[in-house]
């Protein structure tokens, strides 16, 4: 076992891991935070992406091992978050989501496009969502769902 210390959802976290144990089991096993999904767990899908040290990170390729020291956020991290209720709302209003399987992975895209991308056009949002797979919606909605957050904050940017 290792002796891991990091921070999860703004919370000081330590913990004994095993060397192989994925950030995405840790989370969701030890932690309870089970709004991280698990899809392909060899790195495709994009179902497990959260947010390390604000890095978009597929949370099923990381060992919990090599988070010493980090910063994570899950899903479960952005009741606050002014970004992510903009996000959240977006999505509804285009219909962005069907199971909702992918949902929480591409709101961490998203929220990291939003931020990273502020002039981002929609052949680079998609670019962009490319590690990102839905099953159920197609991207149209998808990507309306973010231009919409970009345009809302490029006519306000307050
Ligand atoms: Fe991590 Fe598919 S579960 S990329
Ligand atoms: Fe079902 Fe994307 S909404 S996989």
């Amino acid at each position: 076992m290792i002796a891991l210390s990091l921070v999860v959802n703004g919370r000081a976290v330590r913990a004994q891991v095993e060397p192989r144990t994925s950030l995405a089991d840790f989370l969701r096993e030890q932690q309870g935070l089970t709004g991280t999904n698990l899809g392909c767990e060899q790195g495709v899908c994009g179902a497990c992406t959260l947010s390390v040290d604000e890095a978009p990170t597929r949370s099923c390729l990381v060992r919990a091992a090599a988070c010493q020291g980090q910063s994570v956020r899950t899903i479960e991290s952005y009741d606050q978050d002014e970004i992510m209720a903009q996000l959240r709302q977006a999505f509804s209003a285009e219909h962005a989501l069907q199971c909702g399987y992918c949902t929480p992975g591409m709101l961490a895209t998203a929220r990291d496009i939003v931020i990273r991308l502020p002039q981002a056009d929609d052949a680079r949002i998609r670019l962009e969502l490319a590690g990102n797979l839905c099953r159920c919606t197609g991207y149209v909605g998808i990507v309306r769902a973010i231009r919409r957050v970009l345009d809302a904050r490029r006519a306000d940017p307050a």
